[in-house]
């Protein structure tokens, strides 16, 4: 059987969203970011979930991942956004707002945003089950996650946040959505209750662990090496202006020891479907 990831890149490039319209650039400007690469984390997620129990669900749940991936690429396009971050550069290429203008920038995060939902909706998957992932993805990807952490990111730029709403921030801006593909791959699955929330809160920790991977790469890495803008996080509360260099490394260290406890006590199958993938990301702060 094909790697998961080139399953998951065929079925993107063949899925990039349409715009067949007289407008001269939209339709190129909505796969741009897509195109662009990107390490695919939570679609990974997702699909190696599937695969431990349900492997032949692994093509149907394609257009899932595909869902997840166009949310977190629209999240991306708009952090870009001069309003925001204000980046150049992003997986590589110039930001949309760079190479178009801000309108295109903001209206393909917003398109790519509801594509999202369609995809699941048109997943050849039970009706049920799509609602679940559904409400999954808009609550964790929404007001109660990726978007309350992005407005608190935002308003309290040159603000020294307390480290509990520090956490709060960088759960809701960043873990959410994660955790949201480990669980959405268990729902896909039908793993019981009690497992979809485990997997739900191991992501949490997860997203936690990779947000403050995240914050050193800001502080460590060229704009080449990460292929996004860097340096940019000066008025940001990030892990590494609150707890300085060294002491973002240490938490990330100890947060690292605690995915990996928590990675060896899932259930056989969905360990040894995980191990590769995860041991890669909680790791790799130290590369
Ligand atoms: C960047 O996400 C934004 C964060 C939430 C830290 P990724 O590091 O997953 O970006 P891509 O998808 O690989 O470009
Ligand atoms: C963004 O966090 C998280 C999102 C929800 C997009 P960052 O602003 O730190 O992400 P990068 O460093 O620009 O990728
Ligand atoms: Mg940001
Ligand atoms: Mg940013
Ligand atoms: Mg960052």
């Amino acid at each position: 059987m094909k790697e998961l990831l080139s399953q998951f890149e065929d079925y993107l490039l063949d899925n990039l969203p349409k715009s067949n319209t007289f407008h001269p650039y939209f339709e190129d400007a909505l796969g741009d970011m897509l195109k662009a690469g990107g390490k695919r984390f939570r679609p990974m997620l997702l699909l190696s979930v599937v695969k431990s129990n349900k492997s032949l669900l692994v093509p149907n749940s394609l257009p899932v991942a595909l869902g997840i991936e166009m949310l977190h690429t629209y999240s991306l396009v708009h952090d870009d956004l001069p309003s925001m971050d204000n980046a150049d550069l992003r997986r590589g290429f110039q930001t949309l707002h760079k190479k178009y203008d801000e309108v295109t920038a903001i209206l393909v995060g917003d398109a790519l945003n509801s594509e999202a939902f369609n995809q699941i909706v048109n997943a050849p998957l039970h009706n049920d089950i799509k609602v679940k992932l559904v409400q999954e993805l808009a609550t964790n990807g929404g007001i109660d996650g990726m978007i309350i952490g992005q407005a608190i990111d935002c308003y309290f730029e040159n603000k020294k946040l307390e480290l509990n709403q520090l956490e709060f921030l960088h759960i809701h801006k960043t873990a959410k959505l994660i955790a949201a593909s480990l669980k959405m791959g268990a729902i896909i699955s039908e793993y019981n209750e009690q497992i979809q929330e485990k997997l739900f809160n191991f992501g949490i920790d997860i997203g936690l662990l990779f947000q403050i991977q995240d914050d050193i790469i800001d502080e460590t890495q060229s704009e080449e090496e990460a292929g996004k803008t860097t340096q940019n996080d000066e008025a940001k509360n990030s892990f590494v202006n609150l707890l300085g260099l060294e002491g973002a490394i240490k938490a990330a260290d100890e947060l690292a020891k605690k995915c990996e406890s928590q990675l060896d006590s899932l259930d056989d199958g969905l360990r040894d479907s995980l191990n590769e993938l995860l041991l890669k990301y909680i790791n790799r702060h130290k590369n």
